[in-house]
């Protein structure tokens, strides 16, 4: 299912095999939280050449319903997008205000924002929503502590999230089941739970429970000590992340798989990730800028509109501002992973790493 071509150092170039084709790793995903990566189309995601996106089975679950997603003949048919599509379990929603009303050994009871509905997510449950929604990698349910979390707080979330692995299903026909991995920012913690999830049957392991508050160096000290006790034939993917430089950083400590909203969030708040930095487009500086975005690229908005165009869609609220910046944004990700895996390949990653540093560092 997933196999090591090259490394460079920690670095690691692979394949991930799954019922909707083969990812070359390390790959970004666009997210898709309620089966929309937002304003793109899936003509647009095809256009910037996306492989694979996450969405949310909690959300899915609760709307439209299985039975509409079902109807449809599944995820991948209700929203027509033909390639992989990981689903998160819902284990994050924990820490997000709407959704979590209690944890213990059985599982997570969610309420519904919509109707007021009370659930309870067991692990097996969880594996089931997602096997009906037809993802192609399912992520367990996972116990996510709040940053800052005490140490009692977190011991209970790798207690709660072993027990929760040993029952979630996994070798199940057509998708693959990821662990994940917690303990907060304490050490032992997360030492203990990647012992715990290595010893269990998971076709890869999520790093959770980072990216939430913590400072960047102490996320990449977790991230390191996991790296060290996860199998190393299983593909490491650190959730929620991010940046080109949160993911260059990442990828030199062994990981293999990203996503973010940044591309999107960025996007709609008006902002360009190009070869020259971040740029703010709703700046008065680029009123008159005749230039595409970004040189460097060639997704559509940049092979058919200017800085200054931009600009004005921006300060005129139009909608479809956001919708050529998300569109941008997607390809530049999914055009720097690309640009990755090469330098990995060449082994050039501190090199690259230098660059990138140049060019987004603060
Ligand atoms: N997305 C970002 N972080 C997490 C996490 O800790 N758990 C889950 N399930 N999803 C996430
Ligand atoms: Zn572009």
């Amino acid at each position: 299912m997933f196999k090591i071509i090259a490394k460079d150092n920690k670095a690691r170039l692979g394949i991930l095999k799954t019922a909707h084709g083969e990812l070359k790793t390390p790959f970004f995903m666009p997210v898709a939280t309620k089966a929309t990566v937002k304003t793109l189309t899936p003509e647009d995601l095809e256009s910037c050449d996306v492989k694979v996106l996450i969405s949310n089975s909690l959300h899915l679950f609760l709307k439209p319903g299985l039975e509409v997603l079902e109807k449809h003949g599944g995820l991948h048919k209700f929203m027509r997008f033909e390639g992989a599509i990981f689903t998160d379990s819902g284990g994050f929603q924990m820490i997000r205000k709407g959704f979590f009303v209690r944890a213990d050994e059985s599982g997570i009871i969610f309420r519904s924002p919509y109707d007021g509905q009370k659930y309870l997510f067991t692990p097996e449950f969880s594996k089931e929503v997602q096997m009906r929604i037809g993802s192609d990698v399912a992520m367990m349910l996972d116990y996510c502590a709040e940053y800052p979390a005490s140490y009692e707080e977190a011991k209970r979330s790798v207690e709660l999230t072993t027990k929760w692995a040993q029952k979630f299903p996994k070798n199940t026909k057509e998708q693959l089941s990821f662990g994940i991995v917690q303990g907060s920012i304490y050490e032992d913690l997360r030492e203990k739970s990647a012992k715990d999830l290595s010893n269990m049957d998971f076709d890869g392991y999520g790093i959770g429970g980072l990216s939430i508050g913590e400072p960047k160096k102490v996320m990449h000290r977790m991230v390191e000590i996991v790296d060290g006790i996860l199998p190393e034939n299983k593909p490491r993917y650190l959730m929620g992340v991010g940046s080109p430089l949160e993911i260059i950083e990442s990828v030199i400590r062994g990981v293999d798989i990203f996503d973010s909203v940044f591309p999107t969030r960025n996007g709609r708040h008006g902002t360009a990730i190009t070869s020259e930095g971040m740029l703010n487009l709703r700046k008065a500086e680029f009123k008159n800028d005749m230039q595409p975005l970004d040189n460097e690229c060639q997704c559509y908005t940049c092979e058919n509109f200017t800085r200054a165009y931009i600009h004005h869609l921006l300060r005129e609220k139009e909608i479809l501002g956001m919708h050529l910046l998300s569109l941008h944004n997607v390809c530049f990700m999914i055009q720097f992973m690309k640009r990755l895996r090469e330098e990995i390949e060449q082994g050039n990653l501190e090199k690259f790493k230098k660059e990138m540093e140049r060019i987004y560092g603060t």
